[in-house]
């Protein structure tokens, strides 16, 4: 083991990043946050090895967690702590009809906080309700956020944030590390097992123009503390449990495999790939078995703080461009992609990390390149998620610009290969026939 190495600025850097400036896997001098918008590393690393390069700095970010049962119940005294005195409590419909704001808006009364519900939330969230929920905020003359949900409320808090702060459109906010100034403070109490944006420095939005889903991704976008309650995953369908736990896997699997995957990434995906195949299914049949439902509330947290460090890949730049073209629920595109893409990328990922993997999963025997993506197959269909023949709705030409947008998203800059236009066509009617 080598220590930790600062490099020079290197002059190949347009956006004179000084603090992250690190080596590529390829020995290139790139900064890490140039490699990630631009994918400017010309050699691939063709495999990626079982023991990670220490010559190159990382990083790792995580907001303040509290786990376990009512967690949720200490939402105003952290509140009053951090300071909090009118806040956005940002939810939708369905989380409120199964009674899980209200709670929270007569705790945070308790201590002496007001509060505005914007519920104005849909599944995919759009950029024009992070906009009318920022105008909301600004109204309100509110200087702090809750969150109250799933992926979507969460995801739509981070864009109102951000927007608050720094004024402008959420879509001007796309990209890597193109937030500059902090959002208010953000308490996150996710009601699903799997999103991750509870610890995530992620948010994903619909441009409904374009049809497609866009990034937010940011060390600004991490909350200030997840409460994160096993106890709210009861009200889910089993549908809804079945779509949030794959996506769960998916943020394992990438962050697994991914460039910018280390240690500390890998034991949280390894983790969370431990614990998903026996407790998912549980929880979709079974919403009141506890010790699943905690177990699936872990493995979301796992997952998320793994893919928020190490990034994803191809799997969620397919899905962000086909779920923004078919409004369709992320956590089954990705569930739909998640063989097929691995069918490609495992030839770029070592036999012993293969290895690692299938031991988490439970996969033995053959060859892990071609059963590993069989189990994903095999397991997202036992939880009832087919294709149900979305690509027979899709034009050729549109399965082309589905790729091109998907070429050019940012999680696949750290996918362990770069695919080609044609390649990510190949995938998306694996996936989709
Ligand atoms: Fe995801």
């Amino acid at each position: 083991m080598t220590s930790a190495t600062v490099y020079r600025r290197t002059s190949r850097c347009p956006r004179g990043y000084r603090t992250s400036e690190t080596r590529c896997a390829s020995g290139d001098a790139v900064c890490y946050h140039h490699r990630l918008r631009y994918g400017r590393c010309k050699r691939p690393r063709s495999v990626t090895a079982v023991t990670h390069d220490f010559e190159e700095l990382r990083k790792f970010v995580a907001p303040e967690i509290l786990f376990g049962d009512d967690a949720r119940a200490l939402c105003g005294a952290y509140a009053e702590r951090i300071g909090m005195r009118r806040v956005l409590v940002v939810t939708d419909p369905g989380v409120t009809a199964c009674g899980w704001v209200e709670p929270v808006l007569d705790d945070l009364a308790e201590h002496g906080i007001e509060t505005l519900v914007f519920s104005d939330v849909s599944p995919n969230p759009r950029s024009a309700q992070v906009m009318r929920g920022a105008s909301a905020y600004q109204e309100g003359a509110c200087d702090a956020i809750v969150a109250v949900g799933g992926g979507s409320p969460m995801d739509c808090a981070k864009g109102i944030g951000v927007v608050a702060s720094n004024g402008g459109h959420v879509l001007d906010y796309a990209g890597v590390d193109r937030v500059v100034v902090p959002m208010p403070p953000l308490i996150c109490i996710p009601t699903t097992a799997g999103t991750g944006a509870d610890v995530s420095q992620f948010a994903i939005i619909t441009d409904e123009v374009n049809r497609t889903k866009v990034g937010l991704i940011s060390k600004s976008l991490v909350p200030d503390l997840a409460l994160v309650d096993p106890t709210v995953l009861r009200t889910m369908s089993a549908e809804l449990t079945a779509a949030t736990g794959m996506d769960a896997m998916v943020h394992a699997v990438e962050a697994f495999v991914s460039n910018a995957s280390w240690e500390m990434t890998d034991n949280l995906a390894l983790a969370a790939v431990r614990r998903i195949p026996q407790a998912l299914p549980v929880c979709c049949t079974d919403p009141d078995d506890g010790p699943s439902r905690r177990a699936m509330a872990l493995a979301s947290l796992d997952a998320g703080l793994a893919f928020s460090n190490a990034s994803l890949g191809a799997v969620h730049a397919l899905a962000h461009a086909l779920g923004g073209r078919l409004d369709a629920s992320h956590g089954e595109c990705n569930a739909l992609l998640l063989g097929p893409v691995m069918r490609h990328n495992f030839r770029y990922v070592s036999h012993e990390r293969l290895e690692l993997l299938a031991e988490a999963l439970g996969v033995s025997g053959g060859s892990y390149a071609e059963n590993i993506p069989a189990w994903f197959d095999e397991f997202r269909a036992s939880l009832g998620i087919y294709s149900e023949d979305q690509g027979t709705v899709l034009s050729e030409s549109d399965f082309e610009s589905i790729a091109r947008t998907a070429s050019v998203d940012a999680c696949m800059a750290t996918n362990p290969y770069r695919p080609s236009v044609p390649q990510l066509v190949e995938i998306l009617h694996d996936a989709l026939d």
